[in-house]
């Protein structure tokens, strides 16, 4: 099956190239919110979570914090809500995110991404179904907050639990998908009995993307392969559009491929353009996809 793919180079808090009710299944990784490492995304794109975090600098107030983590997922809400504008009746959203601990001014706590994600999308008018759990190869303990866990990690009760799994949120807009009896697309998608089994069961113990990856790579968080191979079999058809509002490194177009899906990604970093052609160019699989790269 010849599928089309296209990379939209531009924010996808507003998808105008898309139109209403034109895709079946939303897969992504947004940036974590409270997790060091997008700070400065967050910062420079909403101007007033950088004046946030100066107030903070100057009141230490935990007040503050608050609004910023609400600053934060009300950036990623405006991509929530362009989902669901796109999507079908009956498209799925499948949104894969972490909690983050963090420390400051001293203090130690959780930010429990995943709630939060969950609150807003049933506001937004999705219909929140169970949710996966990534376990991920275990990291070393926390004793306070950072660092390992040292000898004193023993004595009770000031040692933290470690964060090793992470969330794959899954919504349905409006009704379940219709399909015409005995519909071909949707039969020689069917998966396996042995799949159905492990896919459809709530911990998935699955290894994150290998250490040795580039520096450019490793800043897109990339998640691998396996999550988005399962959750497009998993949730949608042979010949759907599958979309990806936060690309990252291209892994979910790549699998969209592999699986003979048509896909749509967005992404803001243009320098992460030639790691996202050099991965949909190592597709070995003669499918001959046509990619097209849109420049806002
Ligand atoms: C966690 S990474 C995605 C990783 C991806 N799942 C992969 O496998 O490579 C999040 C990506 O979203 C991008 N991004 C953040 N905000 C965006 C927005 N509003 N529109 C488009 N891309 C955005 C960031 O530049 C980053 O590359």
């Amino acid at each position: 099956m010849l599928t089309q793919h296209k990379i939209i180079l531009g924010n996808s808090q507003q998808m105008r190239e898309l139109a209403d009710g034109s895709v079946q299944l939303m897969i992504t990784s947004p940036p974590y919110p409270m997790v060091k490492m997008w700070d400065s995304l967050f910062v420079g794109e909403a101007p007033r979570i950088e004046a946030l975090w100066r107030k903070l600098e100057a009141d230490g107030e935990d007040g503050t914090v608050a609004q910023i983590y609400d600053a934060m997922h009300l950036y990623l809400g405006e991509v929530w809500r362009e989902t669901y504008r796109v999507l079908v009746d009956g498209g799925i959203a499948c949104i894969n995110i972490g909690d983050a601990t963090r420390t400051i001014n001293g203090k130690f706590k959780l930010f429990p991404n995943h709630a939060r994600i969950l609150e807003i999308c049933e506001k937004i008018g999705f219909t929140t179904l169970p949710y996966i759990l990534w376990k991920k190869p275990t990291t070393k303990p926390k004793y306070k907050g950072k660092g390992a866990f040292l000898g004193s990690g023993f004595l009770p009760p000031n040692a933290y639990v470690t964060l090793d799994c992470e969330f794959i949120l899954l919504f349905r807009k409006g009704n379940l998908r219709k399909f015409p009896t005995k519909d071909p697309q949707r039969y020689s998608s069917a998966f396996t009995k042995p799949q159905r089994d492990e896919w459809f069961s709530q911990i998935w113990a699955l290894k994150g993307i290998r250490q040795t990856a580039s520096e450019l790579e490793r800043r897109s968080a990339a998640y691998p392969d396996e999550i988005a191979n399962r959750l497009i079999k998993m949730f949608s058809v042979k010949g759907d559009t599958v979309l990806d509002p936060f690309l990252g490194s291209g892994t979910t177009v790549s699998l969209a491929i592999l699986n003979e899906r048509n896909s749509i990604g967005y992404e803001m970093d243009p320098d992460l353009l030639p790691i996202i052609i050099k991965k949909l160019a190592g597709d070995k699989s003669n499918l001959a996809p046509e990619i097209q790269v849109i420049k806002r």
